[in-house]
């Protein structure tokens, strides 16, 4: 049995129930964002009951406060600040009480408790029947979502019923109790996962003159500003509010069976720096609660579910022949989905919004992971998700020079303002794969979507930049032949650092370079004036060209000839074997357990990382080699990482190893639904979830870009009957149906298009 999967709905998750052991998990997996802001699944009176809660947050994208990083040491070019976000005004909390007798789940007696959250409308709704300890009952019923369409509101609808005729009822909503919030306790705080900052780190006020409720919010060192703003409609317009300290009271007498609504909305606003635009931005903020408010709840979650049909149209994923593994597998694609930041100034964290784990940083888990679904089904989301990276090339250039390169920029680790924010460099800065990382992901999104207006602009201005850096950072190494060494580098395995030539590194700079040199060559020689141009803002010097063409050719790439093995770097194969079968299995994951130093003199894997660069450019390695590696590497490999499974499995796809495959699909696609690396109420996997779209697509599907064409290998688990997911490509839509006896393969939308199923062309139209 999944947790949450219930036999009778493909769509649904159900909680029956409340239970202190998963509903912290469950805020996580409730928890409903649209790439601006998120709330966390939490219950409207969880602060009442705190065993019942882990964090009630609300977070809005990229709204964060720093603080300076103290260091017991310092060394020149430590990243300086913490970069933190921080949970905004709650806008789900809600008192009722029947008797003057508030409820929570530990007065009277709650019955019927159930959540299902609704993937296919995007609608979470809680039901349960309360009998307080007089005897008197309420039916509760209360809606929640978080709109596309207006993608500053939160809204609820919540619905009351009573058995009893002659009792009062009172209703509180508020937005300003910001005590408890977001907080972690003491001993969870050491996680790295988790965050650094522990206290909150912004000033409220009430914006007076306004009908609605409205609240300024400022960080503290940031010096952000945000307006949030809750309107509320009771349906019995006969029965006045009374404001008491902020919150909003109402006081009425029940009819038997008599149900009251109460219409609630929350807006957070845009993020802005200018304090002087507070009180535009809280008129903008106030007029939209009217217009919703005018328009009401049923109205606006009707146009919230047209959106959510439009998003399901295109990139769900249908699977015969295992009802649970479907709606695990939609549950993963939602919350994708939610994670965007769609604005091109904001990105995705690795926890989405769902959580404030890795403080709502953005890693390279966006390029890696979770763009490739955005790219293939809403390749618009992608664009701006590399407009991200391309707005804060300035703060990647300054960092580049603070790492003595002269020439070209060093995309931060992890961010949400462009600089550094990792404290620990040997798995922070030294992972200077995050430029290939971003360099692959602009390439493949122009040759995906044949967009060259920004394959011409920002894509080259960043493929230029970060080939400079690589550059710069390697030398030819007399005692290699003059081979082209990457030295002093962390790979994606963070369990290996600070070493010479690792594998990955070394192959994303290569291709780095080449797709550098590819489209300036596109620009010169079709004489793009918006490529010119931009060629010329960054001072590029022809010469450039012939030193990538030769740092491309002599990279040096380490092989160990006597195992027939490609080296994760040229260290690894001499350390010693960690015992990983005999390491006892609370000491999972290693790093909370062991030292670094400890670790890092093993050969053992956080993560997948010389597997990742097979997978990525399998097309460069022969069936056998890549076999090879795969044992090697997977026995030496912990996945302490949630970034490693799916691209195992990926490969076990490729290498045609099906039941390894599925195996690791669906620790994948479950793992945040079974709490598999035990941290899900920090906030989902989000990358993982990426994997699990590419382990279907890329894995069971074998779709990978070969030049300008798609070629796909599908192969499919004998645990289903069959599979089908569509794909964008140059504006068109393929939808692909693989099944045991055949794929076929649909050309939706769109001009006529040559692909390649296994070793045959297939002419689509
Ligand atoms: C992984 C990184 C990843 C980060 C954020 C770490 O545990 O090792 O590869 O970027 O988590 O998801």
């Amino acid at each position: 049995m999944i947790p949450l999967i219930t036999k009778d709905s493909k769509w649904i998750l159900t909680e029956e129930g409340t239970s202190e052991k998963t509903i912290k998990q469950n805020e996580t997996l409730f928890a409903l964002s649209n790439g601006h802001f998120g709330t966390r699944g939490s219950l409207e009176e969880a602060e009442r009951t705190r065993e019942y809660s882990h964090s009630e947050a609300t977070l809005v994208n990229a709204f964060y406060d720093s603080e300076p990083i103290q260091y017991g040491e310092w060394a020149y070019g430590y990243a300086e600040e913490h970069q933190t976000v921080i949970p905004v005004p709650n806008g789900k909390k809600l008192a009722i009480k029947l008797d003057n007798e508030m409820f929570d789940l530990d007065s009277g007696k709650t019955t019927n408790h159930k959540r299902q959250l609704d993937l296919k409308q995007g609608v979470l709704t809680r039901t349960f029947s309360w009998k307080n300890t007089k005897g008197h009952q309420l039916d509760v019923k209360i809606e929640r979502f978080v709109s596309y369409n207006y993608p500053e509101l939160l809204a609820q609808k919540i619905t009351l019923t009573p058995h009893d005729t002659g009792c009062e009822l009172q209703v509180a909503a508020t937005l300003d109790d910001l005590e408890h919030m977001g907080m972690v306790s003491e001993e969870e705080s050491n996680d790295p996962r988790i965050k650094a900052q522990k206290e909150r780190q912004f000033q409220s006020e009430r914006i007076e003159g306004s009908e609605n409720q409205m609240l300024h919010i400022k960080t503290n060192n940031t010096h952000l500003h945000l307006i949030v703003g809750e309107k509320n409609n009771l349906s019995d317009s006969s029965v006045k509010s009374r404001f008491i300290n902020g919150s909003e009271n109402w006081s009425m007498e029940t009819a038997k069976d008599r149900s009251v609504t109460l219409e609630r909305f929350v807006a957070y606003g845009n993020i802005f720096d200018d304090g002087s635009k507070n009180e535009s931005e809280a008129e903008r903020i106030s007029d939209l609660l009217d217009d919703v408010a005018k328009l009401g709840f049923d109205e606006i979650k009707e146009q919230h579910i047209q959106f959510m049909k439009a998003f399901w149209s295109i990139s769900d994923i249908q699977i015969e022949g295992d009802d649970e593994i479907q709606v695990g597998l939609r549950f993963n694609l939602f919350h994708l989905h939610q994670a965007a930041g769609r604005d091109g100034l904001r990105n995705m964290s690795a926890k989405g919004l769902t959580g404030e784990g890795y403080e709502g940083h953005y890693f390279w888990d966006t390029e890696m992971y979770m763009l490739p679904f955005f790219l293939y089904t809403q390749p618009e989301i992608a664009e701006n998700l590399l407009n991200y990276r391309y707005t804060i090339l300035p703060q990647a250039r300054e960092r580049a020079r603070e790492m003595a390169i002269d020439n070209g920029a060093l995309f931060a680790w992890r961010t949400i303002n462009g600089k550094e924010a990792s404290a620990y460099y040997p798995a922070g800065t030294a992972q200077i794969h995050i430029n290939g990382d971003i360099a692959h992901a602009v390439h493949t999104y122009i040759k995906v979507t044949g967009d060259q207006a920004f394959g011409m602009n920002e894509g080259l201005e960043i493929l230029v930049e970060t080939a400079r850096f690589y550059a710069g950072w390697g030398h030819y190494d007399k005692k290699r032949n003059g081979a082209f060494v990457l030295n002093g580098v962390t790979g994606p395995d963070e369990y290996t650092a600070i070493v010479n030539n690792n594998y990955y590194t070394n192959l994303m700079a290569k291709h780095n370079f080449n797709y550098a040199i590819e489209m300036v060559e596109e620009a010169l020689e079709s004489n793009d004036v918006i490529g010119e141009m931009v060629l010329e803002k960054i001072n590029f010097q022809k010469s450039e060209l012939e030193n990538w063409k030769k740092a491309s050719e002599k990279m040096f790439l380490p092989y160990d000839e006597e195992q027939e093995l490609t080296m994760q770097d040229d260290s690894f194969f001499h350390k010693e074997v960690w015992d990983i079968e005999n390491t006892p299995k609370d000491n999972f994951p290693l790093l909370l357990h062991y030292h670094p130093l400890t670790i890092y003199r093993y050969q053992v894997n956080k993560q997948a990382d010389t597997v990742l660069a097979e997978f990525l450019f399998s097309d460069e390695f022969s069936h056998s080699q890549k076999k090879r590696d795969y044992a090697y590497y997977e026995a030496v490999t912990t996945h302490d990482s949630s970034l490693s499974r799916s691209i195992f499995g990926m490969m076990a796809s490729h290498l045609g190893d099906l039941d390894k495959a599925y195996g690791y699909f669906m620790d994948t696609a479950l793992m945040d639904l079974t709490d598999l690396q035990s941290n899900t109420k920090d906030g989902v996997h989000a990358a993982n979830m990426g994997g699990t779209w590419m382990s279907i697509v890329y894995g069971f599907g074998g779709m990978h870009l070969v030049k300008d064409t798609l070629h796909f290998s599908p192969r499919l688990p004998k645990n289903w009957t069959a599979v089908s997911f569509k794909v964008q490509f140059h504006g068109r839509v393929i939808q692909v149906s693989i099944n045991h006896e055949g794929t076929d393969y649909n050309l939706l939308k769109g001009e006529t298009l040559t692909i390649r199923h296994f070793d045959e062309e297939k002419y689509l139209k």
